[in-house]
């Protein structure tokens, strides 16, 4: 679907609620299914993504069922796929969270599974997951690192192991595997990846120690308990841009997530001097949580975006983007190689689209440069989203300050983690 974009003539005004954590969301489903007992998942997510874990867990037999529109009733006695039955292909559709942590807890049951995804999933890298697994005992055949994953079920021994990484789904998915492995099983990453995991594991009554960036999670059972669902700052994300950007916009985004391991955009708008106030801040089922409000700001300046910044923003890249082409001078991102392992080649495509708009944007080989000229750009291009819904929202807030429309091709995989992304800017549009 070819969306059109046009410039906003008056700012943003009014107030929003966001959207539920992708993230937390899909650890509330997974973490319940195997907890022992029955809990309410509140605010659940209604992103594709999310839905493609809760069909999972369907299908390996957890009782789950849609109380309303965004409350889930989940019931399991901790034992998956307790008929022991053939199962058919478990499909994670576009997500990697959903394939990764999954894939640990699959790898210690008395069952063997296969996980299949869409054509972008299928070209995202597992081996990160299958060699640690592997040294824990499991059984897992791919293609070539790729999906479909063949998981023989097996009993697993608790490692220590040393991530070149800071990935929070090689994180999670070691954990969970650890959760129900012999021994204890530690996971060492570069820098902190985010923690949701290890925040709703203790929620549930996991054994588990956190020492900076080294995890230890012993075997545990787990015990479910109502979960509500923080709202997703990296949704806010695109909202925090677009109220920073388009002129005379002054509104509020409430109940936004705010962990530190997630809230790295936050620092960089410290740094950039796109100051936002926050307010009303609390902790909800473990979390961090507050009010936001963003006002239009015309002096931004370039800063330098790297080492232990990239895990706690790596998928408000894209939009970090469009925020550097308003201010003065450059924006340097380093060490952020692993984008090109998302949903898309986030930097090739980012620096290839944003081109096209007039945004002056280098890449290099584990980021790009933002070279900042404050003022409208250039726009009138039809961008090409790569089935990526982080790419085409990320565009649109670029189309808001475009002199001429542009269009974005790809437009409805928004769905994957913000169906509500449109309908909420047009609240805040009167
Ligand atoms: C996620 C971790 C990050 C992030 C992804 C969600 C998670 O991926 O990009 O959107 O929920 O654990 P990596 O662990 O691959 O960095």
């Amino acid at each position: 679907m070819l969306k059109v974009v046009k410039k906003l003539d008056k700012g943003l005004r009014g107030e929003i609620i966001i959207p539920a954590d992708k993230s937390v969301s899909h650890r509330a489903i997974m973490f319940s299914s195997i907890a022992k007992g029955q809990c309410n998942v509140r605010n659940f997510s209604s992103g594709a993504d999310c839905h493609s874990t809760l069909n999972i867990f369907k299908q390996l037999g957890v009782n789950i069922e849609f109380v309303d529109e965004k409350t889930v009733h989940v019931k399991s006695n901790g034992v998956l796929n307790s008929k022991n039955i053939d199962l058919p292909p478990l499909d994670a559709g576009n997500s990697g969270t959903t394939t990764r942590l999954i894939a640990g807890i699959l790898a210690r049951q008395n069952f063997d599974s296969t996980i299949i995804g869409d054509e972008s999933l299928s070209k995202r890298p597992m081996k990160r997951i299958i060699e640690p697994l592997t040294l824990m005992g499991a059984e897992i055949s791919s293609t070539e690192g790729h999906l479909p994953l063949k998981i023989y079920g097996r009993k697993l021994q608790g490692i220590s192991y040393q991530s070149k990484l800071a990935s929070a789904q090689v994180k999670s998915c070691i954990l969970l595997a650890g959760l129900g492995a012999e021994g204890k099983t530690t996971f060492i990453e570069p820098y902190i990846s985010r923690n949701h995991t290890e925040l709703l594991l203790d929620y549930l009554g996991a054994d588990i120690n956190v020492n900076k960036n080294e995890v230890t999670i012993y075997p545990s059972e787990l015990y479910a308990k109502d979960i509500t669902v923080v709202g997703d700052i990296s949704s806010a994300a695109f909202f925090i841009v677009a109220g920073l950007v388009v002129e005379g916009s002054d509104f509020v985004i409430k109940n936004v997530g705010l962990n530190p391991t997630r809230a790295g955009i936050l620092d960089v708008l410290k740094r950039m001097g796109g100051g936002i106030e926050i307010f009303n801040k609390t902790i909800c089922s473990g979390e961090n949580v507050g009010d936001i409000r963003v006002r239009y700001n015309d002096c931004l300046k370039g800063c330098v975006i790297e080492g232990d910044d990239i895990p706690r923003l790596i998928d408000e890249l894209p939009v970090i983007a469009v925020l550097a082409s308003q201010a003065d001078g450059d924006t340097v991102v380093k060490n952020a190689e692993d984008l090109r392992n998302k949903e898309s080649d986030r930097i090739k495509c980012l620096v290839c689209e944003l081109t096209k708009i007039g945004i002056d944007i280098e890449e290099t080989a584990d980021g790009f440069i933002v070279h900042g000229q404050r003022g409208k750009l250039k726009g009138g291009a039809e961008l090409e989203s790569y089935h990526d819904h982080r790419l085409a929202m990320s565009f649109y807030v670029a189309g808001l300050i475009s002199k001429k429309e542009i269009g974005i091709n790809g437009f409805e995989w928004t769905k994957i983690s913000f169906p509500e992304f449109e309908e909420l800017f047009g609240l805040l549009v009167n």
